[in-house]
């Protein structure tokens, strides 16, 4: 039996759950809706909302599980990648709290935690799969080999997925985060009106700098002979620049899984709430013959859940760290 506290504060989410022997029985989320007065994350403003939001969500997590603090077994962070302030604001916690309550500590990534997520639910993808990661500051093709073994076969070699939706939202004066804005008008857009150049990248990494480069170039010349070009087209816009970003990353997901002859294929991170990512999967598993696994929406952007889930799995395989942690903004595979 095992009780594990779980921390998330790597960008603008102070996320905590709680792990009740491999059962998720509190997910707290307390979002930062100052930022979006400043069209972005400002880190300097994240960090210091990580440190009024810590206490209040962990004790709302634990009062949800109804769980004591002298029950819990474990205390599990995300130590990076991220942004060093909000780090050090959940690591500096996750360590205060094990020391008072003379816990064992365990340092997770947050990235191995977006792929975990899967294995919240029901339904849990076997190992081999081949998982693509998108998030706000990461695009990756991962081999998960088991709970703790996992290599990067493919990854971004400039703007991640995310990125590449929120400054491409921020061209066309939509408000941050972008991508949820994108995804909401391609519902009523022509995906197929307008192209934008592709990206040349060979093997499995991708490229969505040169990207969105050429949407600023097609909005400023078509905006010269139109003023009100972005507002007269803007639901073709959006579906048109989704269905290009959607279509990069299946393509890519589809060459990895030929290439290691994997037929689980599962998708993470942020932009796998993505509805366009989601039914071009579904259409493409069809085809190829896949099982795929998608998250539930409250497991694709940053919460505690997967961090717990993953501080479950490496509490099971004894895998700790002790107080001379610290956080990893770059932190690795
Ligand atoms: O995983 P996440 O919450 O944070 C990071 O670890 O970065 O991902 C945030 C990213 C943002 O870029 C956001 O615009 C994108 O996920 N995102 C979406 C959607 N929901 C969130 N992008 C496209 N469509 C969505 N529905
Ligand atoms: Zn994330």
């Amino acid at each position: 039996m095992s009780i594990i506290l779980a921390i998330e504060s790597s960008c603008d989410e102070t996320s905590v759950s709680i792990c009740n022997n491999g059962k998720i029985t509190a997910n707290v989320i307390a979002n930062q809706t100052i930022h979006q007065n400043y069209g972005g994350v400002i880190p300097e403003l994240a960090s210091r909302v990580h440190q009024q939001n810590i206490v209040p969500a962990v004790e709302q997590a634990l009062s949800d599980s109804k769980v004591n603090k002298k029950d819990i077994d474990a205390v599990a962070f995300t130590r990076g990648p991220g942004l060093l302030g909000s780090l050090l604001v959940g690591v500096s916690f996750a360590k205060a709290f094990a020391l008072a309550q003379d816990l064992p500590l365990i340092a997770v990534n947050h990235m191995h935690a977006h792929i975990l997520a899967h294995f919240i639910g029901e339904k849990n993808p076997t190992f081999p799969f081949i998982c693509l990661t998108v998030s706000g500051g990461h695009t990756q093709l991962v081999l998960v080999k088991d709970f703790n073994s996992m290599e990067i076969i493919g990854e971004t070699i400039d703007d991640a997925a995310g990125e590449a939706f929120d400054k491409t939202a921020k061209i066309l004066d939509l408000p941050y985060p972008g991508g949820p804005m994108i995804d909401k008008f391609a519902k009523e857009g022509d995906l197929l009106k307008f192209k934008f150049a592709v990206p040349k990248i060979d093997g499995l990494n991708f490229s969505f700098s040169g990207f969105k480069t050429s949407i600023l170039y097609f909005l400023k010349s078509e905006i010269a002979k139109n003023p009100n070009f972005i507002t007269e087209n803007l639901n073709d816009l959006c579906a048109s620049v989704q269905h290009n970003i959607v279509n990069i990353l299946l393509n890519k997901l589809k060459k990895a899984a030929d290439q290691y002859n994997i037929k689980e294929i599962a998708i993470a991170g942020g932009v796998s709430a993505n509805s366009g990512l989601r039914d071009g999967l579904n259409s493409m598993a069809a085809v190829e013959g896949w099982e795929v696994y998608i998250p539930a929406f409250e497991h694709c952007t940053d919460n505690a859940a997967m961090v717990a889930i993953t501080g479950y799995y490496k509490y099971l395989a004894g895998d700790f760290v002790d107080q001379t942690i610290t956080p990893a903004a770059r932190m690795e595979f």
